[in-house]
């Protein structure tokens, strides 16, 4: 590219790819950077690494028309944004290195006037970590650049469209860096921008993601009790949410993906005294995973017992929810592997109908599945499933009440 870059975008994945991708197609030019140089290798080929519907297109002709080029490296431009993983280590703190080793890699590009913001999910108080270590670094820079704080909240599989039309929450370290950064993302979004201050954008995130979570381990506790309480789950959540001011979510078993099972975490490990509610939902959450697996385990026990041979077992979806492929975090799979755990002659089906090969699981085909078992157990609410008619003569063990009642 010949064209000085505007943006630096470290950090090129499901979340940094699209973005840089839409920024580009608003014909502003965009320095993508990934440490995987076969990221950048295949972003310059305009191609893509990662699965996003309309993604394809929008950095084919970005990298056609000269708006967006990959390098492992940064270059100087006007605006960094750090997009980068933010995983876990240890038990389940938040480990913010990837943030920092990406800073430090644009910290001597850095000048006066430049707009710093990171994306990524991060734990209450990193951007103002990042400035004190900028500061520390570059003393020189001390209150001239722009720095904030901006989540992003979009659906994958939708992320094209959401990039643009969802509201924005943006936080500065300071007003002006607030409204530096508003104009920024002003040019190419078209949802509201909401302004506040960095710490309240970072906790924001969280506390989106820790809310679905609190309110779905609500649903799978009442599923919890019902079990034992000899009351059907979904009829009574149907009944209480006949009141105007009760709405209660459905249960599952468990939560998964790399949002709401995860983020909730980055409060409690920085939070642990006050968080009560938002650790005991993860807690229970997990335990549904964990009691899901016991309730399989006894059906066998029951089964054997009663018929005086090994069941054949189908375990219906991987998925962490419905009509997805996506496998990250999923109570379903750590279900079958919990499962799996204790195979005793038993023959197993293994069901997702939204992948074609999995290189653990030997995967069936959910009706022939449905066919074989004598214990048909549905795990996720796939579309496929909701359309069966299950067997009355057989063991259906339903954590999703795709049969309601
Ligand atoms: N994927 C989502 O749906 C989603 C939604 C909201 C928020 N987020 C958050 O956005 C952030 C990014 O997530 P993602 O899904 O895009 O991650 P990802 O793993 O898909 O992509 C991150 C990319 O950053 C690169 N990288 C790592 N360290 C780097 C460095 N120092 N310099 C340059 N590149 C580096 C990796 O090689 C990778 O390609 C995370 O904090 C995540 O929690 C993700």
């Amino acid at each position: 590219m010949n064209n000085k870059p505007s943006v630096v975008m470290v950090g090129l994945g499901y979340i940094g790819l699209p973005t840089a991708a839409l920024i580009a197609q608003n014909k502003t030019y965009v320095h993508g950077v990934d440490i995987n140089p076969k990221v950048v290798e295949t972003i310059n080929k305009g191609q893509i690494h990662i699965i996003e519907p309309e993604l394809d297109n929008a950095v084919a002709e970005a990298v056609k028309e000269g708006y967006l080029k990959a390098d492992i490296k940064p270059v100087e431009a006007d605006t960094y944004l750090i997009v980068v993983p933010t995983p876990f280590k240890g038990k389940n703190e938040p480990d913010i290195s990837f943030v920092e080793a990406a800073t430090k890699s644009v910290l001597p590009l850095l000048k006066e006037g430049d707009l710093y913001i990171i994306e990524s999910t991060s734990p209450i108080g990193t951007t103002e970590k990042m400035m004190n270590f900028i500061y520390t670094e570059r003393p020189e820079l001390k209150d001239k650049l722009f720095m904030a704080y901006c989540p992003e909240r979009v659906l994958p599989g939708n992320v094209m469209y959401e990039l643009v039309y969802n509201d924005r929450v943006i936080g500065g370290i300071d007003e002006k860096s607030t409204e530096k950064a508003m104009a920024f993302y002003k040019e190419f979004i078209q949802g509201d921008l909401h302004k506040t201050n960095a710490r309240t954008a970072e906790m924001c995130k969280l506390v989106e993601n820790s809310s679905r979570d609190v309110q779905i381990a609500f649903a799978n506790e009442l599923s919890l009790i019902c079990d034992k309480a000899d009351v059907n789950v979904w009829e009574l959540i149907n009944l209480a949410n006949k009141h105007p001011r009760v709405n209660i979510l459905q249960p599952g078993c468990g939560v998964g993906g790399h949002c709401i099972a995860v983020d909730p975490y980055f409060i409690v490990s920085d939070y642990p005294m006050e968080s009560q509610i938002i650790g005991k939902a993860r807690e229970i959450n997990n335990y549904k995973s964990f009691w899901c697996a016991e309730k399989i385990q006894t059906a066998k026990l029951e089964f054997e017992l009663k018929h005086g041979r090994k069941p054949s077992i189908a375990l219906m979806g991987l998925a962490f929810k419905p009509d997805i492929d996506d496998l990250r975090e999923s109570p379903a799979k750590y279900i079958v592997q919990k499962v799996l755990q204790n195979v005793n002659n038993e023959e197993y089906y293994i069901v997702e109908p939204n992948i074609e090969y999995h290189n653990v699981f030997k995967l069936t085909n959910y009706q022939t599945a449905v066919e074989k078992a004598d214990i048909i157990v549905i795990l996720v609410g796939h579309k496929e499933f909701k359309k069966l008619n299950l067997p009355v003569n057989k063991v259906v063990l339903d954590f999703c009440g795709i049969n309601k009642y």
